[in-house]
């Protein structure tokens, strides 16, 4: 009889230590995955303004599709992540089609990638 309490408690507390050291290890890898990255106000501000400022909205809208996909499709279609600040980023600056359609996007050399990170910034941060 006390032989097999014994043997009840030790298997109870591996139970216990594989069950918090699973639950540790997937709330480490699931937050290493998905980064949300918080952009401050004046980041999505600038990007708005840096937006209106450059040839963006001639083919963009904000929640119509027009030459390209809305913003709002495009913020509904990328979480914002660092990964994808970086993408889109990229996208805006050489440019590229395939992802909305065969109409190509045109490039942007003379955008910054500073500058390309805010835009997309703002446009991620749309609800
Ligand atoms: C001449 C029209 C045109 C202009 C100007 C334009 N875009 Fe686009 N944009 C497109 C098209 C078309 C697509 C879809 C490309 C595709 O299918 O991959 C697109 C896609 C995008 C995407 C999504 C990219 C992806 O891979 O999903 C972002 C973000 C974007 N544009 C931002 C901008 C910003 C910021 C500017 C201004 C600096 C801009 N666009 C100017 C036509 C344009």
């Amino acid at each position: 009889m006390k032989k097999n309490s014994a043997l009840f408690f030790s298997l109870s507390y591996a139970i216990v230590c594989i069950t918090l050291f699973s639950t540790s290890s997937i709330a480490q890898t699931s937050a290493k995955k998905v980064i949300i990255s918080k952009p401050t106000e004046s980041q999505i501000a600038e990007g708005k303004a840096l937006i209106a400022k450059s040839d963006c909205l001639a083919c963009h809208k904000l929640d119509i599709k027009l030459v390209g996909p809305s913003y709002k499709d495009v913020a509904k279609k990328y979480p914002a992540t660092e990964a994808n600040y970086k993408i889109l980023s990229q996208k805006i600056i050489s440019g590229g089609k395939g992802n909305w359609g065969e109409i190509p996007m045109v490039a942007h050399a003379n955008v910054t990638l500073t500058d390309a990170k805010k835009m997309v910034q703002y446009i991620l941060s749309i609800k």
